[in-house]
């Protein structure tokens, strides 16, 4: 082991006993071949031939057989997206030299995660992550950082971008579930945005970046910067995310999986680590507001009354009762422990 005491956490010849997951978390065959099955949709605009325009078909077809695509042409800037890269890589690079700016994590909301915090059963993950709340983004603009300097205005405009995005997805959604136009409207905001570091591990088959789980959103805006790592569980396998330079994965979050009343899955996924390739992506979660009441959208079910059930046992395929009962966002965050360890936190910077 190197013995340079400002080398860094992670750079170092063998894994720390610390990071080594028990076997059965472990990530294996890590050298198959990248599978593509993760589709990518182009959202510029094509027209509509007697229906829904090709992009709705596509997200639509996407969110109830994966729930994970990537979207292209999606009209965000490049330099939006790389001047938020940077920022972000400076906010890192500054935790890892100077203690005396070590954010400041115990302003409302926000939450700096070296690697050395535990993750699962006293096993680190190997990735440094940082979150904080974004809406009403006047609001909570001037508790983010103020260092590196241009933190805050590149954020803001990164998530503006982020969420006129995100209403166009959610509109593509409303339209192909059948649902009225501005279904979402009010009560889907870019709540807030975690960015995750995730460096050159030097045994990948140990370690994780992230542990398997699912977004408690209504869809999740990822940006990877053209990097893997990030895998989707489909039919009982790991399969990897293509490294698609300037696209957004786009993930369903279990809240809209209930909405759509299950025609939507949401999916598990996990980020793996490598030898040689430094990670770093921006996730921005978008979630309906606290009190929102989550329950499958009326129009996507289908109920009888008891008394005329058996009557209309001919009917029974077109019966489509709703699968989940209905709960308040907040509820299900708190009941759920959607965030794990930092779900009260993340609790109380939800506006
Ligand atoms: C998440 C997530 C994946 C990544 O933050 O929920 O799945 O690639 N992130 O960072
Ligand atoms: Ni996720």
């Amino acid at each position: 082991m190197k013995e340079d005491k400002d080398a860094r956490w992670f750079e170092l010849e063998c894994v720390p006993k610390e990071y080594i997951f028990p076997k059965e978390y472990r990530p294996q065959n890590l050298d198959s071949p990248v599978c593509d099955s993760i589709p990518v949709i182009s959202l510029a605009k094509s027209k509509a031939e007697n229906g829904h325009s090709q992009p709705v078909e596509e997200i639509l077809k996407a969110s109830q057989e994966l729930g994970f695509f990537q979207v292209i042409n999606h009209g965000i800037s490049e330099k939006t997206v790389t001047d938020a890269m940077n920022v972000l890589k400076e906010f890192f690079d500054m935790q890892a030299k100077d203690t005396t700016t070590k954010t400041a994590p115990h302003k409302k909301g926000y939450i700096y995660t070296n690697s050395t915090d535990f993750a699962k059963d006293g096993v680190h993950l190997w990735r440094e992550n940082f979150k904080h709340p974004c809406h009403p983004l006047e609001e909570c603009i001037h508790l983010w950082p103020d260092t590196p300097t241009r933190y805050q205005e590149v954020i803001a405009a990164y998530i503006v971008e982020i969420q006129k995005l995100s209403t166009r997805i959610l509109e593509m959604i409303c339209e192909g579930l059948g649902l009225e136009q501005g279904y979402f409207k009010d009560t889907s905001e870019v709540q807030f945005l975690s960015s995750n570091f995730y460096p050159p591990c030097p045994d990948p088959s140990l370690t994780l970046g992230i542990l398997p789980h699912v977004d408690p959103s209504l869809i999740t805006i990822l940006y990877q910067g053209g990097s893997t790592g990030l895998q989707v569980m489909k039919d009982g396998q790991w399969v990897n995310v293509g490294a698609i330079p300037n696209a957004f994965v786009v993930n369903i979050g279990n809240q809209l999986e209930i909405i759509s009343n299950w025609k939507f899955k949401s999916a598990k996924h996990r980020v793996v680590t490598s030898t040689h390739q430094t990670r770093r992506s921006i996730a921005t979660f978008v979630n309906p507001s606290p009190n929102c009441i989550i329950e499958p959208a009326k129009n996507l079910v289908n109920e009888l009354e008891p008394t005329l059930y058996k009557a209309s046992q001919n009917l029974v395929n077109e019966l489509e009762p709703a699968l989940y009962k209905p709960s308040q966002y907040k509820d299900y965050v708190l009941h759920s422990n959607a965030f794990g360890d930092d779900t009260a936190t993340i609790q109380n910077g939800l506006r």
